[in-house]
């Protein structure tokens, strides 16, 4: 990552001429990403980082709503956590049709429909594949008629005209990829998205939608929603590095604490207030997450973290965010404390210089084989 002073000096060079109009910005930093020039700016505590190589300015913090809103919390602490995110300069709020059955998207939308916040503060997502509450043929998947209708039926349940973000939850083995690059393109030219992404594709699905939308002057996608965070890293740092050379693509990243494991509350006790605890259907994810390699791993985290006189959680965001590919770190929260905290992590980025971030190579043992690209 190279830093420049002066945005000016080197908009000649690149046909990627950019100014910055509102005084209310203040300049950061300029990051060469593999080939693409990316721009943060922070605005009171929170940084704006583009997606990608799009124009879209997308807080470097944003909140999601998978297993809590219309699941594990009232839909008063889902306004709550809407509330604290907004006014922190959070604009980005994911969702998907799947999430809760469809409750996400219905809650998420009474919030914004009494909150009235100015339309173009924020940005919503939606994401398609799963389905929301049935799950007939064609109520699930990537076809032309499933994208469409559940991405109708997603705008109905969160009230919006457009969403600004839409995703393809997964790859579908049953849709050529064409149709569904077909069918995303058409859902932007009438509207209803700004624009589209995949989420767990692999780098070779999206490079085939790149080609495809290239070859038939196709919007291709802009986005992928990968998970990542300390213990899971091989795409973000591996398979997708073409991908953010070649074609500029933004990342929206999720599970950032490994459902919560990284935030340190596992070291010591199985405590009862957790998603591992109240909802069973997550049991393989509990399975995956709390093995005695992984808490051991956080345990000798949670040493770094004091040694810097900060919580374990704000570490994991940090690192993070210290990725220069990720556009987005998606929290998740339970509780108002947790989104509190978790949203004054950027304040400590400063602390996670070059050598810690090799400290925690060593220990952690898992940084994926650098390839050269
Ligand atoms: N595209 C996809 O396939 C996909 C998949 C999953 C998620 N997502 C998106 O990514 C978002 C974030 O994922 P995630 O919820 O798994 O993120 P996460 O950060 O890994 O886990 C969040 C959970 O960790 C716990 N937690 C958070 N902050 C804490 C703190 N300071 N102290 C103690 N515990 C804390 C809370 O759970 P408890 O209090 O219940 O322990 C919270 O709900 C989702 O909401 C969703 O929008 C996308």
């Amino acid at each position: 990552m190279k830093m420049f002073q002066h945005a000016d000096s080197i908009c000649h060079t690149y046909n990627h001429c950019w100014r910055i109009s509102s005084a209310r910005f203040m300049k950061t930093n300029i990051i060469f990403k593999a080939g693409y020039i990316s721009q943060s700016f922070k605005q009171n505590h929170m940084e704006y980082r583009r997606l990608g190589k799009s124009g879209l300015q997308v807080s470097a913090l944003s909140l999601g709503s998978w297993l809590t809103f219309g699941h594990q919390v009232t839909d008063s602490v889902a306004e709550e956590l809407m509330d604290i995110a907004y006014e922190s300069g959070v604009n980005f709020f994911d969702n998907a049709e799947g999430y809760a059955g469809g409750k996400s998207e219905t809650v998420m939308g009474n919030i914004l429909k009494k909150k009235n916040w100015d339309r173009s503060s924020y940005i919503v997502s939606s994401k398609i594949y799963f389905g929301a509450e049935e799950k007939k043929p064609n109520m699930t998947g990537l076809s032309k008629k499933h994208l469409f209708e559940g991405t109708h039926n997603a705008l109905k349940r969160l009230q919006l005209d457009h969403l600004d973000l839409l995703y393809c939850h997964r790859p579908d083995q049953n849709t050529p990829i064409e149709e569904t690059v077909w069918a995303m393109h058409q859902l932007i030219q009438q509207g209803k998205a700004l624009y589209w992404g995949t989420s767990e594709w692999s780098a070779s699905e999206i490079m085939q939608a790149h080609y495809f939308a290239e070859r038939h002057h196709l919007v291709p996608p802009t986005m992928e929603q990968p998970q990542y965070n300390m213990l899971w890293r091989e795409k973000m740092e591996k398979e997708y590095l073409l991908l953010f050379r070649d074609f500029g693509m933004g990342t929206t990243i999720w599970s950032p604490l490994a459902s919560g494991l990284l935030s340190g509350k596992y070291n010591e006790a199985d405590p009862s207030d957790t998603r591992f605890a109240q909802i069973e259907s997550i049991g393989w994810l509990k399975e995956r997450w709390l093995q005695p390699a992984n808490l051991q791993k956080v345990k000798s985290l949670k040493g770094i973290a004091d040694r810097l006189n900060i919580p374990v959680v704000k570490l994991s965001l940090g690192w993070c965010l210290k990725n220069p590919n990720v556009s987005t770190v998606i929290l998740g929260a339970s509780k108002t404390a947790q989104l509190k905290e978790n949203l004054t992590t950027l304040e400590i980025l400063p602390l996670i210089d070059d050598k810690v971030m090799t400290e925690i190579d060593d220990l952690l043992g898992n940084k994926p084989a650098f390839i050269e690209v």
